[in-house]
């Protein structure tokens, strides 16, 4: 058996989302099919429509969200029909070398649904980051699916999927902010904003945000920061330094990625201070350091891809942190917007203008 569902397609570079029939199979071994609720914009599904991530297209948009599942297959013991889900892409495997020492937030083999999800003509579809969202119902392997508390709001617990994980995570995982830390966050979008909420859960002491638009700067301190930097009237080093005694913040979260603002994390840190590169450069990003800066600044530079999350650790967890009122998801959720491709391109636009935080697409 298979149903027919309508869902967001990039059928080539550059070209205009489409809004095409999908055809989802019934859930087979280790699969569940999830009737998707809300899922977020992320610059990940523009990137895939640009042909910046790969070339296999069309692409099925859309991978942060929150949804009910219809069905699983056989052997599925995690999740059930009915359950409210959040969809990750990593669905840790248990077995790789990350996950035998004890890491499955590195996992290095996370998996996703065994059969494809197609167009009536038969076209296999790919899902963006193995997930495909922005579709009535979607098939994805059962690891994909955390359960969570289902009083929360679909449209805010669905960003957990993705982006603000990632800066949550940031924060609280890759950075270990403590308790009275200081901290400066270098790019103040999404997921810069959900680093600063992540430094505020931890206890941080002074939360520094740094962006080049004033309109960011703004939204950061309703987020939890403590002072802003306007980095494009003032140097944000000298201004990091000036804030915290002199001294540098003990953990630096970059969430622009681009060399000039590593550079910028790199020396706004405290000496043995730790650097957190969550924005992602692109391909022909280079960067240069004094090496003897890196020995002799000490401390620990580290790379953050999405959060170093446990899905099954931190979901839960988070959205009763949301339900308890201690983490304000909705402020992440700037509008919603229907299932189309005219509101998915103007959500694009909304996105590039720096107009948004997220915009996300309600069913
Ligand atoms: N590591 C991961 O797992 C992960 C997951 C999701 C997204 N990301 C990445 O995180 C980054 C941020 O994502 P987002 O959704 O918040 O994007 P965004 O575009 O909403 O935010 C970027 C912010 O950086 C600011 N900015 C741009 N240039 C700057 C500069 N020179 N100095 C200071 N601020 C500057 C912008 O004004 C904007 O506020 C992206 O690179 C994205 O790809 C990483
Ligand atoms: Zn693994
Ligand atoms: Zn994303």
């Amino acid at each position: 058996m298979v149903q027919h569902v309508r869902g967001l397609v990039a059928p080539g570079r550059d070209e205009p989302v489409r809004m095409e029939t999908v055809v989802v199979p019934d859930p087979g071994p280790g699969e569940a099919v999830v009737a998707v609720q809300a899922c977020g914009v992320c610059h990940t599904d523009l990137h895939y429509k640009q042909g910046a991530i790969n070339d296999e297209f069309p692409f099925l948009l859309g991978h942060e969200a929150a949804g009910v599942v219809e069905a699983v297959g056989e052997g599925v013991t995690e999740v059930a029909a009915d359950d409210f889900v959040i969809l990750n892409w990593r669905a840790v495997c248990g077995r790789c070398r990350a996950c035998a020492r004890g890491r499955p937030w590195y996992c290095f083999d996370t998996h996703n649904a065994a059969q494809p999800m197609t167009l009536t003509d038969g076209t296999v579809l790919s899902p963006a980051l193995g997930v495909g969202a922005f579709v009535e119902k979607t098939l994805v392997a059962a690891g994909q699916c955390t359960k969570v508390d289902p009083a929360a709001a679909p449209a805010a617990a669905g960003l957990l999927g993705c982006g603000v994980m990632a800066g949550l995570g940031a924060a609280l995982n890759t950075g270990q902010v403590g308790r009275g830390d200081s901290v400066a966050v270098i790019g103040c979008g999404g997921v810069g904003d959900a680093a600063i909420a992540g430094a505020r859960l931890a206890g941080a002491a002074r939360i520094i945000a740094v962006d080049i638009d004033p309109r960011k700067l703004t939204t950061a301190r309703a987020m939890g920061a403590t002072h802003t930097v306007d980095s494009s009237a003032q140097d944000p080093v000298a201004a990091v330094r000036e804030l915290t005694g002199g001294f540098g913040a003990d953990v630096v979260i970059e969430a622009v990625g681009r060399p000039e603002t590593y550079e910028q994390a790199f020396y706004s840190r405290d000496l043995a201070g730790t650097v957190v590169l969550v924005g992602v450069p692109t391909p022909e990003m280079t960067l240069r350091l004094p090496l003897l800066d890196v020995f002799g600044r000490g401390g620990a530079l580290k790379s953050s891809w999405y959060g170093d999350c446990l899905p099954s650790r931190d979901f839960p967890m988070l959205i009763d942190l949301y339900r308890q009122g201690r983490l304000d998801l909705d402020a992440f959720v700037s509008e919603t917007i229907a299932l189309g491709d005219g509101e998915l391109e103007k959500a694009f636009g909304r996105m590039e203008a720096g107009e948004v935080l997220r915009s996300v697409v309600v069913l």
